[in-house]
């Protein structure tokens, strides 16, 4: 006892006087000593992530969110590296304690960021970032304090819209491009501020051009400009929001490793032996190091090892040197050919861009040359042209030689040739004004097609185009006006996400790790920023749907975040996505347990009513559901015929994608739907209103293939068409899945309707049947045996009691009853 009170005693008078020594250093020396520690921090103390390339697919769950310790229910313990612990964070607290605002924001950071795995604090970090702009300004800091202010941290922290756009604002003053970016998305929306595409675009402006100097400066430094990208819905891992099958909007990545693992098991399936063509393999294994994915770290060094090995292999089967030491190829099969040019190309590419091997023009240009020969490609000729018009490794500038080496890479549908083409072209403008020269229309057209071909930069020479004028000269049909310009502009900044969008690389690492929280934070700082797939992944963290058969417990939601999920998915469903729309409808058409989301028809209906719009079967089933009962704005008026014509849709906005996506899926519930509304016309003709003049009031059958008729009539032309170009290209049209399935299946339903009472009835049957053997067992006295089952059975339909009083033999007494289904069914 008494040695461990001497033990702390000493211990405090040593911390006392580790304080006493910190106060007296001046705080910048403690800051930098600070950061001298944190030099010591190995790169690996975090250990291995959780989710890896193999277990992540379909396996992504998000534990509940725990109010008591505010972070999420994980087993993974954080461990914060000693040093951090015992010298970086008293350091930095000591001179934050004397008003150094380096530390103040970097503390900060540490409390929001959780770096080193620092427990995250955000009413701490809120205040050491009041604190630090208390004492000078710094763009970061403000906008930290917007961005908290914003979102409230999801209950941590107090909401204030007004405080928010007032520092993200402040952030914009003292440059800080995050909180640009964040005032460009709000106007442009009309979030916190009132809607201004012109204030809009004056942002996104700024920082595009911001981007271009980025991106010209990348080139000098010869790096490569397909980066990862990280503007990913992590609910795709999951594949969507509404899992693999009903999930309407489109992926957001694809597994770059998974596909070529896929090329390489479509050769398989050819029953190519991969043994033959090593080019193959060596090829996508280099392509796998040369482009990396989000588990698998790009190495250039093993990506130049790997192509290179395929380059000699094939010099050593097929290169051969005539007399005077001049190379050409044997012939060589039809495989290997794409494949060895391949390489040879990339090669070239590698040297010219000094990717994982020194810079070497000679070299580039040899290997270059060399895939030509072989079989030529666009990135060939495209980094011949490119080295010829900056005049690389000496050679001389030939204008016509580039142009002409450019078109051919055209010709092969490169958007990076259509891009280099169409830059060259402006620089022979005169004063490289492309609104100038002889050349705008081909600059122009080139442009538009890179932007389409997939290529970032000319996404920022499209939108200066529509600035300039440019495009109202060569194409003045075409609108022009703000919104358009902005989309550009918009797409081309969130596409260089390592300069503006840093924060999802880090929300992507964090996930991985299991660390939701961290993994939030960095997603809903890309939402704020206007990223629509980070809305969804930071929605998608903050609320889950819960599927009926789940084996974990079932989740609940605070309060707080479940309004910052709505928030979320609403600015992604202004933003178009269908699946967000889609469960925003759901949610408020269901309501919430345990939650303040209580059923509003009304607002269910609009988003409903918005999916159907952007043709969501889903959304146009629901629609017809509400009509079919009366609920939403419809004011309780059941409208069939509304009802009719949404199923409709519903069906055939699946048939077209399913037909898109090329599988086939569940359509029952959609004609069952439609099979109800047939049973119901039956009882309920008025419902249909605008059917009722129309209809000669021949029949329920009649009148609804009425309907369909006319419906068929508005797209006969649009059929004849499709009918008309499947003859002209000789394929076969296909015969009306869609407009002939439509009741044709239904009518099918009919019958198996009938059948079903059919069944419904011969189950019973059996059923009784059983029963009275059974009684029959117990007292084998016939009459007493009927009396028991009149008991059991007073409410029983007239044809019950009409059977034979002394059924006994089974097979009779079967057949007798098929009688009376067949007679249900006819009544029919
Ligand atoms: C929240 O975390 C605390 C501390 O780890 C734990 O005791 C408690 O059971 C958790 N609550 C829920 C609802 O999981
Ligand atoms: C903490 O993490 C954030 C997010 O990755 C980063 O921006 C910041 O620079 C980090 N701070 C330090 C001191 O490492
Ligand atoms: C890349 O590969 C080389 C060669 O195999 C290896 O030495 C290097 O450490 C790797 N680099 C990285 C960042 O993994
Ligand atoms: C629900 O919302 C009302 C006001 O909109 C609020 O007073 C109440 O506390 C909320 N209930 C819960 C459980 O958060
Ligand atoms: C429903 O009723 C409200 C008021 O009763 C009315 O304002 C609204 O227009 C009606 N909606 C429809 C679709 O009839
Ligand atoms: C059906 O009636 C509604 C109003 O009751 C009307 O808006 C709609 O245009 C009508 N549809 C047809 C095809 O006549």
């Amino acid at each position: 006892m008494k040695l461990l009170s001497t033990t702390i005693t000493i211990l405090s008078i040593i911390s006392s006087l580790f304080r006493l020594v910190l106060s007296s250093i001046p705080p910048s020396n403690l800051h930098y000593e600070a950061l001298h520690y944190l030099a010591t921090v190995p790169e690996s103390y975090r250990g291995a992530p959780l989710y890896n390339d193999d277990n992540i697919d379909g396996n992504l769950y998000i534990p509940q969110y725990n109010t008591t310790i505010n972070n999420y229910n994980t087993p993974n313990e954080r461990k914060v590296p000693e040093v951090v612990e015992k010298f970086v964070i008293p350091l930095l607290e000591e001179a934050a304690a004397q008003g150094y605002h380096k530390s103040l924001i970097m503390l900060a950071d540490f409390y929001t960021f959780g770096n080193y795995s620092v427990e995250t604090s955000y009413s701490k970090a809120l205040e050491y970032y009041q604190k630090a702009v208390d004492i000078k300004g710094d763009g970061h800091a403000y906008f930290m304090l917007g961005y908290m202010y914003s979102t409230g941290m999801f209950g941590e922290v107090d909401v204030d819209p007004a405080k928010a756009h007032l520092y993200y604002q402040m952030g914009m003053e003292h440059g800080d491009n995050n909180a640009i970016l964040a005032l460009a998305y709000r106007s442009l929306y009309g979030i916190g501020t009132p809607k201004s595409c012109d204030m809009s675009l004056h942002y996104y402006t700024r920082l595009a051009h911001l981007g271009k100097q980025v991106f010209n400066e990348k080139r000098e430094l010869g790096e490569s400009d397909d980066d990862l990208m990280y503007n990913i819905k992590i609910v795709d891992f999951n594949g969507g929001l509404y899992g693999n099958k009903l999930s309407e909007s489109p992926a957001s990545f694809y597994s770059k490793s998974k596909i070529y693992s896929k090329n390489k098991d479509t050769f398989d399936e050819y029953n190519l032996d991969l043994d033959d063509h090593e080019y193959i393999n060596l090829y996508y294994s280099g392509v796998n190091y040369y482009g990396g994915d989000y588990f698998f770290p790009k190495n250039f060094t093993k990506a130049f090892e790997y192509i290179k090995e395929c380059v000699e292999l094939g010099e050593h089967r097929y290169a051969k040197f005539d007399k005077n030491g001049k190379k050409s190829y044997k012939p060589i099969n039809s495989i290997d050919v794409v494949y060895l040019s391949r390489c040879q190309a990339l090669l070239g590419h590698m040297f010219l861009e000094g990717q994982g091997v020194d810079q070497n023009f000679d070299s580039a240009r040899t290997w270059l040359h060399t895939s030509l020969k072989v079989q030529e490609t666009a990135e060939a000729l495209n980094d011949l042209a490119f080295m010829a018009e900056k005049e690389l490794g000496g050679e001389q500038r030939d204008v016509d030689k580039v142009i002409k080496r450019y078109h051919r890479a055209v010709e092969l549908d490169s958007p990076d040739a259509r891009l280099n083409l169409a830059k060259f072209l402006i620089s022979l403008s005169p004063n490289q004004d492309p609104t100038l020269g002889e050349f705008k229309k081909e600059i122009y057209e080139n442009m538009g097609r890179a932007v389409y071909g997939g290529n970032a930069e000319a996404l920022y020479y499209y939108g200066d185009f529509l600035q300039s004028g440019l495009q109202s000269m060569v194409d003045p049909e075409k609108i022009q006006n703000c919104p358009s310009t902005v989309v550009y502009y918009k797409i081309f900044i969130e596409r260089l996400e390592r300069v503006f969008l840093p924060h999802l690389k880090y929300a992507f690492q964090e996930l991985i790790y299991g660390n939701y929280k961290n993994a939030l934070l960095g997603y809903s700082i890309a939402a704020e920023q206007g990223l629509l797939h980070a809305q969804i992944s930071a929605a998608y963290l903050l609320f889950q749907l819960q599927p009926l058969l789940d084996h974990h417990p079932k989740k609940t939601f605070p309060q707080p975040r479940l309004q910052s999920a709505i928030r979320y998915f609403e600015m992604a469903s202004s933003q178009d996505n269908v699946d967000a729309t889609l469960l925003l409808g759901d949610l408020f058409s269901t309501g919430l347990d345990n939650s303040n989301i209580s059923k509003d028809y009304n607002r269910a209906f609009s988003y409903y009513k918005k999916a159907a719009s952007q043709r969501s079967s889903h959304g146009a089933y629901k629609l017809g559901h509400m009509y079919e009962y009366g609920l939403g704005p419809v004011n309780n008026t059941v409208d069939f015929f509304m009802a009719k014509r949404y199923y409709d849709s519903s069906l055939e906005f699946k048939i077209a994608s399913d037909k898109r996506k090329g599988v086939s899926s569940n359509k029952i519930p959609i004609n069952w739907a439609l099979l109800r509304l047939r049973l119901k016309y039956l009882f309920n003709r008025d419902k249909f209103k605008n059917q009722t003049e129309a209809q000669d009031q021949s029949g329920w059958f009649n009148a609804f293939k009425k309907i369909s008729n006319r419906e068929e009539n508005k797209i006969s032309s649009e059929r004849a068409n499709a009918k008309a170009n499947a003859h002209h290209e000789g394929t076969a049209f296909m015969e009306d899945v869609e407009y002939q399935e439509e009741y044709d299946v239904a009518d099918y339903f009919v019958i198996f309707l009938t059948f079903a009472f059919f069944v419904v009835f011969f189950v019973q049957n059996v059923l009784r049947q059983a029963r009275r053997m059974r009684n029959n067992n117990q007292a084998n006295r016939p009459n007493e045996r009927e009396g028991n089952q009149e008991q059991e059975n007073p409410d029983a339909p007239q044809q019950e009691e009409q059977q034979p009083r002394n059924g006994i033999v089974n097979g009779f007494q079967w057949n007798f009853r098929r009688g009376n289904a067949e007679f249900h069914f006819f009544a029919i």
